[in-house]
């Protein structure tokens, strides 16, 4: 397995492009099955997650090909037909998002056996409103054996659907399983993450009649069939707080491009409180911090537009050396505080109560071995280690491969000092 060795210290100076949002893309790419037409997707991240479900798409009948286009990489997914039906469990076990192929499988062919992904590092992670949404739609759901077995042999019909939270993955799946149905149907509770209205605009752009996505209503006017279409893929959020928190516990200068700075105004509001210099422009953003020391501050994770889940390892990794004690509130999943221990071995002092985190800043933190234990928690331990003493090493880099792309390359082009270490492919590893 690949390893990420950091040398602390340096200051991080220069541009950093940011890619295509992998939690909009892995949507989009499911969108596909529901046109026998080409789906052109722009703006591609090419990532662990992309790939892998890129291959389960191929095995239900898309065609796949990655090509290089004139404003960076493409996908273009073409199912004429679905061949099969079926998404086994070692798949969707390994990459949650393929479940979402349920909904599409079932609006095109009325059947599909699609597996549970079961629970996974970060919480329990349910898909019950997955499958109530679905039989609101008018689909008969048995769960057998791991599996669901979803039928709807006259097709899917409009539906008003109330959601009792704000879930995303449910929200994209109910819509993904309306744009067929006979009539309208209403989300009501929708969550409103940006990936989303993207998903929307996309779906738009083959034809279907969403409006509201993006907002906690979402309306959505059935129709008879989908047509290809082209599509960009809106820039990565998480990427972009995370480069963003790189520059800020490092110091120097960075500007993030190709990016927008609205999808984060949770994150930048509690950086300025921190004491770090964030300026918006057109194509993103410029984050600057020169020596003095953080201000330790609140967070809450919420839904869109609050603090978001997948930023908090990173802005916890920044708090580590704030002054004074932070405070961090988990409230989308149960199990996401597994980066403490590791950025315990870096030297933070943080300890943990049920769903709450307190960080008391220190004045410096020391490189160590430290284990990656899921996306985001990786890229926190490697935020810590620019800024640590001495090499920091990262384990099990599978987990940042399926989110960040090209990481060392990027960040290198700022000086920090990052790279890989090349492991034994044979021990690849994927979750
Ligand atoms: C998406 O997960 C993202 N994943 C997650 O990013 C992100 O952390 C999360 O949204 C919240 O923003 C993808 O887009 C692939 P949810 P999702 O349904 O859709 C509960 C990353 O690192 N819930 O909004 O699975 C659930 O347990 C990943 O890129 C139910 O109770 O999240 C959670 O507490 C990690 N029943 C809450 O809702 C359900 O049927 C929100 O989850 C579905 C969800």
């Amino acid at each position: 397995m690949d390893r990420i060795a950091i040398i602390g210290g340096a200051r991080l100076e220069g541009e950093i492009p940011i890619s295509g949002a992998k939690n909009s893309a892995i949507k989009l790419m499911v969108a596909s099955l529901l046109t026998e037409e080409p789906l052109r997707l722009t703006n591609m991240p090419r990532l662990a997650d992309t790939r892998f479900l890129g291959k389960l798409l191929a095995r239900l009948g898309t065609e796949v090909t990655e090509t290089e286009g004139p404003d960076g990489p493409e996908t273009r997914l073409t199912t004429r037909e679905i061949v099969s039906g079926f998404a086994p469990y070692d798949l969707v076990r390994q990459m949650r998002a393929s479940f979402n192929v349920l909904g599409p499988l079932l609006a095109r062919t009325g059947q599909a056996k699609v597996s549970l992904p079961g629970g996974c590092a970060i919480g329990a992670r349910p898909v019950d409103l997955h499958l109530k949404s679905l039989e609101a739609l008018g689909a008969r759901i048995d769960l057998h054996e791991g599996y669901v077995y979803a039928q709807a042999p006259r097709g899917l019909k409009g539906a008003v659907i109330d959601f009792p939270i704000n879930s995303v993955g449910a929200t994209e799946h109910a819509i993904l399983a309306a744009v067929l149905a006979d009539g309208d149907t209403v989300l009501q509770n929708a969550a409103a993450e940006p990936e989303l209205a993207d998903l929307a605009d996309c779906l738009n752009a083959m034809g279907a009649k969403v409006s509201g996505a993006g907002t906690r209503t979402v309306e959505i006017r059935g129709v008879s069939r989908l047509s290809g279409g082209t599509h960009a893929v809106i820039p990565d959020r998480i990427e972009t707080g995370t480069y963003a928190m790189a520059a800020a516990i490092a110091g120097g200068e960075v500007r993030l491009t190709r990016t927008r700075s609205d999808f984060i105004q949770a994150l930048i509001d509690k950086m300025v409180e921190a004491g770090v210099d964030v300026t918006a422009h057109n194509d993103g953003l410029t984050v600057k911090r020169n020596g003095a020391r953080l201000n330790a501050v609140e967070v809450t994770t919420d839904p869109y537009p609050g603090f978001a889940t997948d930023l908090q390892a990173q802005f916890m990794a920044l708090m580590t050396l704030a002054d004074g004690e932070s405070v961090f509130r988990e409230t989308i999943f149960e199990n996401r505080f597994m980066h403490v221990p590791e950025l315990g071995r870096l030297g933070a002092d943080i300890t943990v109560h049920g769903g709450e985190a307190r960080v008391r800043g220190v004045q410096s933190l020391e490189g160590a071995q430290v284990m990656a234990t899921d996306l985001r928690a990786s890229v926190s331990l490697v935020i810590a280690g620019l800024a640590a003493r001495g090499e920091t090493v990262v384990n099990r880099v599978y987990h940042l491969d399926r989110g960040f792309e090209r990481l060392e390359e990027k960040l290198g082009a700022c000086g920090a000092q990052v790279r890989r270490l090349k492991g034994d492919p044979g021990e690849a590893e994927v979750e």
